[in-house]
């Protein structure tokens, strides 16, 4: 297999965790670099649901070897729970097919504490996080004075810098009138933790750059999605890292000219959970969705916000990742319309767009301007050939291909494995 990115191209939650399992099946290599338990890919297998946080979703399939790359940022003691929670559910997981990278940045607990924190200081401009510590790990990171892998699994070395840290911290937790962490707790916590996950640490770039030498498929998957990037997002509404396809590059330490193609993922509709605009949301479209027992959220269980689809959005995301190949999930989710709405520009009073404003303020204020598309009116869930998928349907799915400028590769209408059609 061709070396693939794949990334989302709306806010997150586009469906990535299915077409990465299907997509698994021609790779030898799965990479995880960015992120961390803050996304939750779901991946039905018969009748048993996986929703997985950290590790990559090829853990399901036999033979393959995943890798948690430098770029993710890695809340220990919830891999080793995750580790242990597949292992339950009958998936083999040990150091043969999970490699942890010395250099991923650790998740502490005042990360956590921190996170909630903020958010609360924020009241109403919160952005409405997952909570689980993502951006002041990243913060940390960045600020020169995070805790890596590398650390957690040598005691000593560990020990002392979490001494500093946590001293630090907790008068910043005070100050913000949370309560101080025990610095005997995290220690005995994070300590089992790295025992724990010892084993499964190595250098992962240095194991990827041999895996390209001998020519081994690697599929590198996006977590969150496109307007979710620190760079390229709907900036403050974004989680802190580069969810696009050049995070996949600095996520892993594969150079971008190993890379062969680009696919996107993206959802027949929008969705985006927490907060921030959301052009085309649309109260019927949510109230329909929920009420099919859709688009509640993997990790947080939130209902997600609804709408429809935009591809001022998708072409913007095309752009900036270099999207060659579309996959278009949850196809289904319109069966049941009569007129479906595609958004191909924002207006303001008189003043159109055709891409996303930058300024925060201004998207917020954007109405979007509608095509119409008639609704096929059929369920597609057992379709699963192309010319057998309802004309309309066909028309649909080339129309927002060609409005995303990519092309379209996989239609997905449910989400066993099989519910997926080939192009
Ligand atoms: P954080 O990543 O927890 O800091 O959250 C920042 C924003 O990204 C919030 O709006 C979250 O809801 C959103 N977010 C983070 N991870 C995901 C994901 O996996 N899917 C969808 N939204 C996400």
């Amino acid at each position: 297999m061709a070396n693939t990115i794949l990334v989302g191209a709306q806010w997150g939650d586009e469906g990535k965790g299915k077409i990465i399992d299907v997509l698994t099946e021609q790779a030898d290599i799965v990479v995880r670099t960015q992120g961390g338990n803050n996304a939750g890919h779901t991946v039905f297998i018969g009748p048993k649901k996986y929703v997985l946080h950290l590790i990559p979703s090829g853990i399901l399939r036999k033979k393959k070897i995943c890798v948690i790359g430098n770029g993710v940022v890695v809340d220990p003691v919830g891999l080793v729970d995750e580790i242990k929670g597949v292992l339950k559910l009958g998936v083999a997981v040990s150091p043969k097919n999970l490699l942890l990278s010395e250099t991923a940045h650790v998740v502490m607990p005042y990360h956590r504490e921190l996170d909630g924190a903020r958010e609360m200081a924020k009241g109403k401009n919160k952005i409405g996080t997952t909570k689980r510590g993502i951006g002041p790990t990243y913060g940390d990171k960045a600020a020169r004075v995070g805790l890596r892998i590398i650390d957690l699994i040598h005691p000593e070395r560990f020990e002392a810098k979490l001494k500093e840290r946590i001293t630090e911290n907790n008068a910043v937790l005070k100050a913000l009138g949370a309560k101080p962490l025990s610095f005997e707790k995290v220690l005995r916590e994070y300590r089992a933790a790295g025992d724990f996950l010892r084993p499964y640490v190595t250098n992962t770039v240095v194991y990827l750059h041999h895996a390209v030498r001998e020519d081994r498929g690697i599929l590198f998957e996006g977590a969150q999605g496109t307007f979710l990037d620190i760079d390229h997002g709907t900036y403050p509404f974004v989680t802190s890292s580069n969810t696009t396809a050049g995070g996949a590059c600095t996520g892993s330490g594969v150079p971008p000219h190993r890379m062969d193609r680009v696919v996107g993922v993206m959802k027949a509709y929008t969705t985006r959970v927490g907060e921030g605009p959301l052009p085309t949301e649309n109260a019927e479209i949510a109230d329909m969705l929920h009420a099919m027992g859709r688009e509640f959220g993997a990790t947080t269980g939130r209902a997600r916000r609804c709408g429809w689809f935009d591809a001022v959005a998708t072409r913007h995301a095309s752009m900036v990742n270099g999207i060659d190949q579309l996959a278009v999930t949850n196809l289904d989710g319109l069966d049941s319309l009569d007129v479906i709405r595609v958004c191909i520009g924002y207006k303001i009073g008189r003043t159109r767009y055709d891409y996303i404003p930058n300024e925060i303020e201004t998207l917020a204020q954007c109405e979007p301007v509608y095509a119409e598309f008639p609704g096929w009116r059929t369920p597609t869930d057992k379709v699963r050939e192309w010319r057998k998928l309802p004309l309309n349907a066909r028309s649909y799915l080339k129309a927002i291909a060609e409005l995303t400028d990519a092309e379209l590769a996989i239609a997905s209408i449910g989400p066993a494995r099989d519910q997926t059609i080939f192009l």
